[in-house]
């Protein structure tokens, strides 16, 4: 199937979303030099298999040949970054560091990519997503990409652990890398 088909299949919601971080990307792309092309692409494609069923998604990831770890196995949504990530290569789409951003912008990565950096920023800090700290974020963000990385990655962990929530092993060794 066709990105382009993938995306026309989402709900209103989750394309508006697809939406508004593609043009956070944009903007993080000309605040940091980033190829504009790639950063479009990254933000259209992120959330692509956001929608499947966990079911689904770990039928797909094992038909796909990834990598399953056991936070992938208790928590199958956490797939839906390398199931994108794996259709656009596969589909000749995009290029090896827009498939990287995908693949890790749910949880970040320590040494991710600048677009992976921006991607990951721009899921967090889109104007549809509503906390008080999200415009000081993106303005951060827009001045410097990795300080603006690293303080996304510190208030998720903080919402996380204060709401029960184990942060993916991933999440935490990027923000060592902070
Ligand atoms: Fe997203």
């Amino acid at each position: 199937m066709l990105i382009e088909e993938r995306f026309q299949r989402l709900t209103p919601h989750r394309r508006e979303h697809i939406e508004r971080v593609t043009a956070v990307m944009e903007s993080l792309a000309h605040a940091h030099h980033l190829d504009r092309d790639e950063a479009r692409l990254a933000g259209f494609g992120h959330d692509l298999a956001r929608e499947m069923s966990r079911l689904a998604l770990l039928d797909e990831a094992r038909r796909l040949g990834l990598r399953l770890g056991r936070e992938e196995e208790q928590e199958p949504v956490l797939l839906h970054g390398p199931v994108a990530a794996a259709w656009l290569e596969q589909a000749g789409r995009g290029t090896p560091s827009v498939w990287e951003a995908i693949r890790y912008h749910t949880t970040g990565a320590p040494h991710l990519n600048a677009l992976g950096r921006a991607l990951y920023i721009a899921d967090g800090v889109e104007p549809g997503r509503q906390y008080p700290e999200r415009q000081k974020l993106l303005d951060l963000a827009l001045m410097d990409l990795d300080a603006g990385y690293c303080e996304v990655l510190r208030h998720t962990v903080v919402y996380l652990k204060d709401r029960g929530f184990a942060p993916h092993p991933d999440m935490l060794s990027a923000l060592d890398g902070c």
